[in-house]
């Protein structure tokens, strides 16, 4: 680890879940670009569907995810019957049963919603859509509101991949991020899950939190590796107060500082690969029987994926939809959401049509992101472009190669073990939205 260049590269740069990333989203593209969009899909090519559930029983103060505490059952309840809208209102656009390839469920928490709201929901889309025999059907799941009840119902409505929240399960830190969740609490939701026949799970873990230490991570890491998960994230909390005011509920006195994070995520990354995890990309440890680890790997809103379907459509209060023309985004907040929806009309408010350049930013970018390594060349050849047209990004690159974090050879990208934690700079020299890789935007990078 080279904690030497920390202070040199401390800046801020986007995690590129998407390119171009969502502050370059704009108005150009409203409901009407994307009833269009819709309207010209290939009714034989599979499809992703997301859907978000922006509710949660209590707020963690560390949350950087689009949602709100509620206690109050009502709003979930009309949310739900929305959301049942709007996938008819997608699907009429669509104009066909579309095969479903990946479904996922994310917030906030979906186990917000009551169980029966959420089986009638999934019954919907198994009408609205072809769901494939080998589908997978994902949900994220906060352990502290997973009623049994809820679990039994994920089971029989094919669920067969779980996402599970913990960030640490030191109780100080727990404290000092208003999410006190026992070990046991985790353990009775991942027996749940089990006992309703969902064995494929992540666990998120996080660093850079107050009051962690090396030592903590670590022995969260090892807590979280005794129950098996297939998937390990390992996300640097990123704090953003100026967007997210209930982060200034955290205490910044005890936040570490950029050297002590990337210790942390040292420490922990060691421990996880002591532990027999493989890390994939930026953030990502999969055991090596997930079928991450072999790939192919793609990257969307969710993280790293082994999706690789053309078209993602989100549905519900923020949800943000990739289809081959572009990416569209509804609007965040619900009243303006549910406003839309009741008056028959798709919610997006913004969006980007994708440029040729876009396109092929966008994948040298994505390999970046996925695999470490690129051959611009090859991307290049793909686009009909010709890769010169990368070649300031390339020279944008230059202070990463004379530090030992990236190699180039002839076309050839790859970004060195040391590298990895720069990943996002990398990425931010090919963005061309961005003023050169040191005037990034977002969160810090490391
Ligand atoms: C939607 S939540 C997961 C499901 C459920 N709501 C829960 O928390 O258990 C998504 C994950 O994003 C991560 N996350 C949330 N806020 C973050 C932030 N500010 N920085 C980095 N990661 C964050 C956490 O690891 C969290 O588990
Ligand atoms: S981390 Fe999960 S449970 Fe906590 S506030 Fe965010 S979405 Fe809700």
């Amino acid at each position: 680890m080279r904690y030497d260049l920390a202070a040199k590269y401390d800046l801020r740069a986007p995690r590129y879940t998407s390119y171009p990333t969502a502050p370059h989203f704009g108005p150009a593209v409203q409901a009407s670009t994307y009833r269009g969009w819709l309207r010209k899909l290939d009714p034989a090519e599979p499809v992703s569907l997301y859907l978000h559930v922006p509710f949660c029983r209590h707020l963690c103060w560390f949350c950087g995810c689009n949602t709100a505490a509620t206690r109050l059952e009502a709003p979930v309840a009309a949310y739900a019957a929305r959301l049942g809208e709007e996938i008819d209102l997608v699907t009429d656009a669509v104009g066909a049963r579309l095969p479903l390839r990946h479904l996922h469920w994310g917030g906030g928490s979906p186990t917000r919603m009551a169980a029966a709201d959420m089986a009638t929901l999934m019954a919907q889309v198994a009408k609205r859509f072809a769901i494939q025999d080998d589908a997978e059907i994902a949900i994220e799941i906060d352990p502290r509101t997973l009623a049994p009840e809820f679990a039994a119902m994920l089971g029989e409505a094919g669920f067969n991949r779980a996402s599970i929240g913990v960030q640490d399960f030191d109780p100080v830190v727990q404290r000092a991020i208003n999410r006190v969740q026992t070990v046991a609490i985790t353990a009775h939701a991942i027996d749940a899950l089990h006992a309703a026949g969902i064995s494929d799970f992540n666990l998120d873990l996080m660093y850079g939190l107050p009051h962690q230490t090396e030592a903590s991570v670590v022995r969260t890491a090892e807590t979280a590796m005794a129950f098996g998960p297939s998937r390990i994230s390992l996300f640097g909390y990123a704090h953003v107060p100026w967007m997210k005011r209930h982060q200034r509920l955290i205490d910044e006195s005890a936040l570490p500082g950029t050297i002590d994070r990337l210790r942390q995520f040292d420490a922990a990354r060691r421990a996880l690969e002591r532990g027999g995890y493989v890390m994939v990309g930026l953030d990502h440890f999969a055991h090596p029987s997930d079928p991450l680890v072999a790939g192919p790997r793609y990257r969307n809103f969710q993280g790293y994926t082994t999706d690789g379907a053309a078209t993602l459509i989100g549905v519900g209060a923020s949800a943000i939809g990739s289809l081959p023309q572009g990416y569209v985004q509804n609007a965040s907040e619900v009243p303006a959401w549910r406003k839309a929806i009741e008056s028959h009309q798709p919610a997006i408010v913004r969006g980007v049509a994708l440029s040729d350049d876009d396109r092929l930013r966008r994948a040298v970018i994505e390999r970046l992101m996925c695999d470490l390594a690129v051959d611009l060349d090859a991307v290049a050849r793909r686009f009909f472009r010709d890769p010169e047209d990368l070649a300031p990004s390339i020279d944008a690159l230059a202070p990463l190669v004379e530090d030992g974090l990236v190699a180039i050879d002839g076309w050839r990208v790859t970004v060195s073990d040391d590298g990895r934690t720069f990943l996002r700079l990398v990425c931010a020299a090919f963005d061309a939205y961005l003023a050169g890789a040191a005037q990034g935007q977002g969160s810090k990078a490391l």
